[in-house]
């Protein structure tokens, strides 16, 4: 799974700074939110939660990592793309793509927080 999340990271990091790019080139500013999200949502989050699934190897047994993994690319792609047609087009009815999204990726948020309570017992130092 660490591979899965670091890769697909990667990936939204090209995306990310190349709407980015994009946004600077043209000075057209309406894909502000989707470019923020892409960066800090796709590279920075799924790159974190790759790291710590490389670090603490044993949180990534069974299922529920993969469907963690599915959720969260799922949702913020049909987050990503429904929040792009809502700004380009200015129609509300793409509404529902967002708020889907945004369902899925905060359940895979939360099935982050069961893993990582769950099954992690870290000693801090200090
Ligand atoms: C070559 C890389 C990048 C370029 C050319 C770029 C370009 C831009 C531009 C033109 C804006 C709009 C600024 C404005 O509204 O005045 C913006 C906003 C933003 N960018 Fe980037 N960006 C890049 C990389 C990143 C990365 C790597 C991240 C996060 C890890 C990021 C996070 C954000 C955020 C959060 C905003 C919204 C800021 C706000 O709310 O005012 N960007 N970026
Ligand atoms: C399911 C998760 C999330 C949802 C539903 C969500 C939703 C939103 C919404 C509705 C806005 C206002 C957009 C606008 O002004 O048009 C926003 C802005 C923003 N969010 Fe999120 N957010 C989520 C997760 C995050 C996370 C995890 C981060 C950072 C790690 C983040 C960083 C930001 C930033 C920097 C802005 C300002 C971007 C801008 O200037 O357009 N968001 N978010």
């Amino acid at each position: 799974m660490c591979q899965r999340f670091i890769h697909t990271a990667v990936l939204f990091f090209v995306v990310g700074v190349s709407l980015g790019a994009y946004m600077g080139l043209t000075g057209n500013f309406t894909l502000v939110p989707v470019h923020a999200h892409i960066n800090l949502l796709g590279w920075v989050s799924m790159a974190l939660i790759g790291l710590l699934y490389a670090h603490y190897p044993h949180l990534q047994r069974g299922r529920l990592p993969k469907l963690q993994y599915w959720l969260h690319l799922a949702g913020l792609v049909l987050m990503m793309s429904g929040l792009a047609l809502l700004k380009t087009m200015n129609d509300t009815s793409f509404l529902f793509m967002v708020i889907t999204g945004s369902g899925m990726l905060i359940a895979a948020v939360l099935l982050l927080a069961y893993l990582v309570t769950a099954r992690l017992r870290i000693e801090c130092a200090g």
